[in-house]
């Protein structure tokens, strides 16, 4: 981590860098040259990077957020990790956000937010949408469909994806194709201001599919086996979640079975000038 000279000081802040996807922005972003603040609830926990400044700024601190986004330009805010509060965070960080005199930002939200969204969590992300649209800042939602990371964690030990998707489709999208867009934004916020934008892999698969991509890139046999809802939920309870946990889990599967996030959106490639990867290649980079 530099020093930052008076000029050089970062306009641009970037939350979430101790995990996957800020710190894959955080990366690029360094690799550009461009100065950052890296906003963290532990800042010794945030990488160090050429140019990068650790502040503390946990979502829920409105005071330490407003402080650490004084003379901050754009921001890049993934959502928390889930809680039951985390809709309260993040209101509590885009107005201390706006209170500090923020002029743009770019919130990690989910596709097809809505209300009444099948998956529980993708209604907390419009609700976070619309807190930031009356907030008044200016502001780029990036609307992820499920990380094409994630659905290796969706197999069971037994080689077995259960779930009640039925035979929907969802168009798993990569980490590293969600950071290159950020990082395009973040360079040029206000070609993006006001948009929103799907961001989805290049092929919108049925778990059946999604299971004989893994089974090639994994060596060995993963399969799909539907479930019911209420075998969903029974056979999930044995984790002791709190309920809200529970519906998240859940509606995993049934949004996917709902087609709410079937649909293969250009946003990848128009926005970052190469092809949006598909799952087997982001399975086969993280090693099977
Ligand atoms: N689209 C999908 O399929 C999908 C799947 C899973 C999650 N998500 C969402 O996408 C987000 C980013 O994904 P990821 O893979 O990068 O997750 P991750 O590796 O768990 O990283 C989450 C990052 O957010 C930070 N953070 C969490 N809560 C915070 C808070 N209240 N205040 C300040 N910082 C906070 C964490 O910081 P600490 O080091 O302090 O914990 C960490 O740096 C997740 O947080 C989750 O909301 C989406």
């Amino acid at each position: 981590m530099s020093q930052v000279s008076e000029t050089s000081v970062p306009t641009i802040a970037v939350t979430g860098s101790t995990g996957r996807l800020g710190g894959r922005v955080a990366r690029r972003l360094a690799e550009r040259d461009v100065p950052q603040k890296l906003l963290a609830r532990n800042p010794a926990r945030a990488p160090r990077l050429p140019g990068s400044v650790a502040v503390r700024g946990d979502y829920a601190d409105q005071d330490a957020v407003r402080e650490a986004l004084a003379g901050t330009h754009t921001v890049f805010m993934v959502s928390a990790s889930e809680s039951a509060d985390r809709l309260t965070q993040h209101k509590t960080f885009v107005d201390a956000a706006a209170e500090a005199g923020v002029g743009h930002l770019v919130y990690v939200s989910f596709y097809g937010a809505a209300p009444d969204a099948t998956f529980t969590l993708a209604r907390d992300h419009f609700h976070t949408e619309q807190h930031i649209r009356a907030s008044g800042l200016a502001y780029t939602f990036l609307r992820d469909n499920f990380y094409a990371e994630f659905v290796p964690d969706l197999v069971g030990e037994d080689g077995v994806i259960r779930g009640p998707a039925g035979h929907g489709r969802a168009a798993f999208v990569g980490q590293d194709d969600i950071a290159d867009v950020a990082a395009a934004v973040l360079l040029r916020p206000d070609d993006h201001a006001g948009r929103a934008y799907d961001l989805t892999g290049p092929e919108s698969l049925t778990l059946d599919e999604a299971a004989v991509i893994l089974s090639e890139q994994l060596g060995h046999t993963v399969t799909y086996q539907q479930e019911t809802v209420e075998e969903a939920y029974a056979s999930r309870t044995s984790y002791g979640a709190p309920m809200w946990q529970l519906d998240a889990w859940v509606s995993t599967y049934t949004a996917i079975a709902s087609g709410e996030l079937d649909g293969v959106s250009d946003a990848v490639p128009r926005l970052t000038g190469h092809p949006a990867t598909p799952l087997a290649e982001v399975v086969r980079s993280a090693g099977g």
